[in-house]
């Protein structure tokens, strides 16, 4: 069975479809395919069937990252339980997530994207900031690559993912 990730923000339309795309780069460019099963969702229903904000497709294009096929979906009770990994963007997806862990079971890990990420990149900071108002795409982009390479480290040190495991 592949570790499965779900990234999640509020929209699923500037920062979770960034981190999957990013996500799902890497994941390429260390050949673990077959290891890793990776989606992204939003806690708010506004985006649904959207491409990426045009900031998030902007700055993937300027680093040659493919976001063909992203499209904004809303999370779903069923993905609590169909994810080990439930990657939440700031401490306001934390709080989006409680509420519906009050609702419906949870058997994913629920963590913070920024905790795997190199602290000299992050200075610390544990919330990827939303760019849908204020911009800062760049910014952004810096944090979740860091946080997905960092998250990538983390589950090729598991045993489930390391390459050659039976
Ligand atoms: P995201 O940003 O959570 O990074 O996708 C947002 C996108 C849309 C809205 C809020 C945040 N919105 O209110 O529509």
């Amino acid at each position: 069975m592949p570790t499965s990730v779900l990234f999640i923000c509020l929209g699923n339309y500037c920062r979770s479809p960034m981190a999957e795309a990013i996500f799902r780069d890497l994941v390429v460019q260390r050949g673990l395919e077959g290891a890793i099963r990776v989606d992204s969702a939003g806690l708010g229903p506004w985006h649904v069937g959207q491409r990426p904000h045009r900031g998030t497709r902007a700055v993937l294009e300027r680093h040659r990252i493919n976001h063909d096929g992203l499209l904004g979906r809303r999370i779903e009770p069923v993905d609590l339980i169909g994810y080990d990994y439930l990657v939440i963007m700031d401490e306001e997806n934390a709080q989006g997530m409680a509420d519906l862990a009050r609702r419906h079971p949870v058997d994913g890990q629920v963590v913070r994207l920024l905790d795997f990420a190199d602290p000299a990149v992050t200075n610390g900071v544990r919330d990827v900031p939303d760019p849908y108002y204020d911009g800062g795409f760049d910014h952004v982009y810096r944090l979740v690559d860091a946080g997905c390479r960092g998250l990538l480290d983390h589950l090729a040190q598991s045993p489930s993912t390391e390459s050659g495991a039976p």
